[in-house]
């Protein structure tokens, strides 16, 4: 009976910190031996020649999720994990989305009825908080951070979602006391709809002028302003889809004052302008995401922030909603840019657009492209004890990537169920040929080998921001002395 189930033999093995050549050995699904030479297990795969990664991690999609405007996504967690495992991610975090008047434990429970029987690769959940009560403050949020769902989204924009200032403090200082990281979607709310009313007013109900209404300063205010509060009171926050040179040199400077600030890009931003957006007909709806793309210079100024630790992470912002009536164009012919889903399809070209672009094209290392594909994303949410790299004790969670494949992108080759595909046409080269999920090989050959349902939930702790202690602004303890109760 040989040693392990499955080995994976010769291949350049590459995490956050280092490549190695080398084997690696897997038990009941962990990671038990990496070393130069080991014995084939039961299944032997030969990476010779390839580079072996860990699983990539997408902590920011969206599926089989409710928009506050009612539209559903148009993946369920079929049919988005079997698309991200074959892009080479085998963990996705989306979200469990409270709307207004719904119970925190209640949205969980639903989302978990849909994702156990369905996902072939492990999953977790962040929140969506969008009715901060007192029961969800002080009892149902503080719940179940402990028991697993350790960092939240809150929106400063859209009608039905957005916190307003006074409110966010109160949820920052929550998440200061439990111990969860807030990811904020920044973009402000009466900016865009101060500029989209007149816009529609004028007649301009294209999808260009989505990238209009939302103009780069209600991007960069909202940043500020949200870095601002948490400065105050000291709680980490993670500005999710950065967009905006003017965002990324805020975010930039919020760190270099030693703020506990962190961010995150998404493909759209180094891929797409908002010259893509502006299409004949409705075509442009097809890259009508929140924040939109922006200019070129807005691309180079998040490529830096890849390169430069301004980003920490890298996810999809997977907002898959098809060309017609259930998501695009819910009034047909007649769909303004204010009518339409907002949000792009990007599980499953996440990981091979960096890879092409930024590795290939010498903007990233392969440790950072690991590192801001899966290691940053375990540390940063919590779970970094098991997955994120390639270790001993650590899941096994594999992707073996072909550095010399070439594909050109077609939609009709995505396993996703948008129909289209923003980089329609393009060529990359690098592709995850085998993808390897705590140790069942999920993805190899060009085929799924996964069930439905064999993915896994996995509860997450600490997020890694919040494990160095809290030291509130000079006028935040001013503040604490004068309201602590005389002894
Ligand atoms: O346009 C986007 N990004 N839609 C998804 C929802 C969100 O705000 O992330
Ligand atoms: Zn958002
Ligand atoms: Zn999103």
């Amino acid at each position: 009976m040989p040693e392990f189930d499955l080995t994976i033999r010769n291949g350049s093995i590459v995490n956050a910190a280092d490549t190695t050549r080398g084997d690696i050995g897997v038990r009941a699904g962990k990671i038990v031996a990496v070393a130069d030479k080991l014995p084939a297990g039961t299944r032997d795969l030969d990476a010779s020649g390839r580079y072996v990664l860990p699983g990539g991690i997408d902590s920011h999609c969206h599926v089989e999720q409710l928009s506050a405007s009612g539209m559903m996504t148009a993946d369920d967690f079929y049919s988005a994990t079997v698309s991200a495992a074959f892009g080479g991610t085998t963990t996705i975090i989306p979200f469990a989305a409270q709307h207004r008047g719904m119970s925190l434990p209640k949205v969980v429970a639903d989302y978990h009825a849909c994702a156990g029987p369905k996902a072939v690769i492990d999953y977790g959940f962040h929140l969506i908080v969008s009715d901060p009560t007192e029961q969800a403050l002080k009892h149902d949020l503080p719940d179940l951070i402990r028991k697993g769902y350790s960092s939240f989204k809150v929106y400063m924009t859209y009608d039905k979602l957005k916190i307003d200032d006074y409110a966010m403090l109160d949820v920052l200082d929550t998440a200061g006391r439990e111990g969860a990281l807030v990811m904020v979607h920044a973009e402000n709310n009466d900016i865009i709809k101060w500029v989209a009313q007149r816009l529609l007013a004028n007649g301009h109900g294209a999808p260009k002028f989505h990238a209009v209404a939302h103009d780069p300063l209600a991007e960069s205010e909202a940043t500020n302003r949200m870095i601002s509060l948490s400065r105050l009171v000291d709680v980490p926050i993670l500005i999710v889809h950065v967009s905006g040179i003017e965002a990324v040199k805020t975010i930039r400077a919020a760190q270099t004052l030693g703020a506990r600030v962190f961010g995150e890009t998404c493909p759209q931003y180094l891929f797409l302008t908002a010259a893509d957006i502006d299409k004949p007909g409705l075509e442009g709806a097809k890259f009508c995401c929140s924040p939109p793309p922006r200019d070129a210079a807005s691309q180079e100024a998040v490529w830096e922030g890849l390169a430069n630790g301004t980003f920490q992470v890298y996810s999809s912002d997977h907002a898959p909603y098809r060309y017609d009536e259930t998501g695009k164009l819910p009034k047909g012919d007649k769909t303004t840019f204010k009518d339409m889903a907002n949000g792009v399809p990007g599980l499953e070209l996440r990981l091979p657009l960096l890879f092409s672009e930024g590795v290939g094209k010498g903007r990233l290392t392969m440790n950072q492209f690991v590192a801001l594909t899966s290691t940053n994303h375990a540390r940063m949410y919590g779970f970094a004890d098991r997955k994120g790299s390639v270790a001993v004790g650590q899941d096994a969670d594999i992707a073996i990537w072909d550095a010399e494949k070439r594909t050109t992108i077609r939609a009709e080759d995505i396993h996703d169920n948008v129909g289209y595909t923003p980089y329609e046409g393009r060529t990359i080269q690098g592709w995850p040929t085998t993808v390897i999920n705590r140790g069942r090989v999920v993805v190899a050959d060009g085929k799924l080998h996964a069930e439905r349902g064999s993915g896994q939930f996995i509860p997450r702790g600490m997020p890694g921001p919040l494990t160095t202690p809290r030291k509130p602004s000079e006028a935040m303890r001013l503040f604490q002395s004068f309201i602590q109760p005389k002894p």
